[in-house]
């Protein structure tokens, strides 16, 4: 067992404010290095401009970061009790994510290193969403899952399997091969009436109201392909198909319509978590994204370690502590002011 203790003794006290403006929250968070702790978190969230779109616009996520974004930063200093000139560093999420969202954030970074004279870095969100378990140790949580970890990173935009070998020792085993676990959920959600997004209205309703029996009522497909891969795509086309057999539905039907349907996404993902756990022999499996807030999800992996609901979707603390494994491995460097945003992932 490796305990998060390790990771706080630190001679050199260090504070890095960590930005992350990806999709549609505007994020800042401070961690101290020294004493290994968390001083802010701070999510401004867009989601309301985006639900008469019934989706991101990625031009209103971008305008909305230029007034969230000073704002999260100045919150975040202000929780923190500190000026910004206390501040040693700078890290920003630069990939992937919409491009012009990330612009907004990486330049805004760019001004906070420019003007008080301190370095930045960049980091890449889904290795953010990847140890973000270890945010626990923020928490005053020591016991880590035991490496090695199959880390299933479940969002809007990813669905993901890496293997983690250590901190910042992992690679990329396969994933979707079309739509995203939680595009899949946003999706069924919007054939059956509901606003953006869906995944949490859909995993609230099926808790709340649904019987074993409507999780099985209709038989949708299993997104599971080869070893480490999935496929969402076919769902909505079977959901839509079963809407126009029924014709009419009734808030019965589109109960277990939306309880049948999460059955079928969850399936594909904890079927394809434990194949590859066993497969490449790991010895945890980690969920993150915001997928893994789905209660369900969690009901049905006992054997999983999810990190807490408000760091499994978007914040910056996952960033602030990425940067701070950097650091701590000696590979936290400085950017030149020549690096951009990229949309894609490296
Ligand atoms: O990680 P995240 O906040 O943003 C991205 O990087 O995409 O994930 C958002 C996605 C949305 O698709 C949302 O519907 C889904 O996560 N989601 C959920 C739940 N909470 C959020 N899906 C199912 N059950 C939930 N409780
Ligand atoms: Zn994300």
């Amino acid at each position: 067992v490796t305990y998060w203790t390790e990771y706080a003794i630190y001679p050199a006290q260090m504070k890095i404010l960590a930005i992350d403006t990806s999709c549609d929250e505007s994020c800042a968070a401070i961690v101290d290095t020294q004493t290994w702790r968390l001083l802010s978190d701070v999510v401004h969230s867009h989601v309301e401009d985006m639900r008469p779109y019934g989706g991101v616009v990625p031009e209103i996520a971008s305008r909305g970061h230029l007034v969230g974004l000073p704002l999260a930063v100045h919150e975040a200093l202000r929780q923190a009790s500190l000026p910004l000139s206390a501040v040693d560093w700078f890290t920003v999420t630069n990939r992937p994510g919409l491009i012009g969202a990330l612009l907004v954030g990486v330049t805004y970074a760019k001004g906070l290193a420019f003007s008080t004279g301190r370095p930045y870095s960049v980091m890449n969100h889904i290795e953010g969403h990847l140890y973000s378990p270890g945010l626990k140790g923020f928490e005053g949580e020591t016991e880590m899952p035991p490496f090695p970890w199959i880390a299933l990173v479940v969002s809007g935009g990813h669905t993901e399997l890496y293997f983690v070998k250590d901190f910042l020792d992992h690679r990329w085993l396969g994933g979707t091969l079309d739509d995203a676990a939680g595009e899949a959920f946003d999706k069924v959600g919007k054939l059956l009436g509901l606003s953006y997004p869906a995944g949490p209205q859909i995993d609230r309703w099926v808790r709340e109201k649904a019987t074993a029996a409507d999780r099985k009522r209709f038989e949708f497909p299993r997104a599971v392909g080869a070893l480490d891969q999935f496929s969402y795509s076919g769902l909505k086309t079977a959901v839509s198909i079963q809407i126009q057999k029924l014709k009419t539905t009734t808030e019965a039907d589109r109960l277990a319509l939306a309880a049948s349907a999460q059955e079928a996404i969850l399936d594909a993902l904890v079927t394809q978590a434990r194949r590859s756990r066993d497969h490449h022999g790991a010895k945890s499996i980690i969920v993150t994204g915001g997928v893994a807030c789905n209660s369900r999800l969690r009901e049905r992996m006992p054997e999983a370690y999810f990190p807490s609901p408000r760091h499994c979707t978007d914040n910056a603390a996952m960033i602030a502590l990425l940067s701070a494994l950097y650091e701590k491995k000696g590979r936290l460097v400085p950017a030149d002011w020549t690096l951009t945003a990229v949309p894609h992932l490296d």
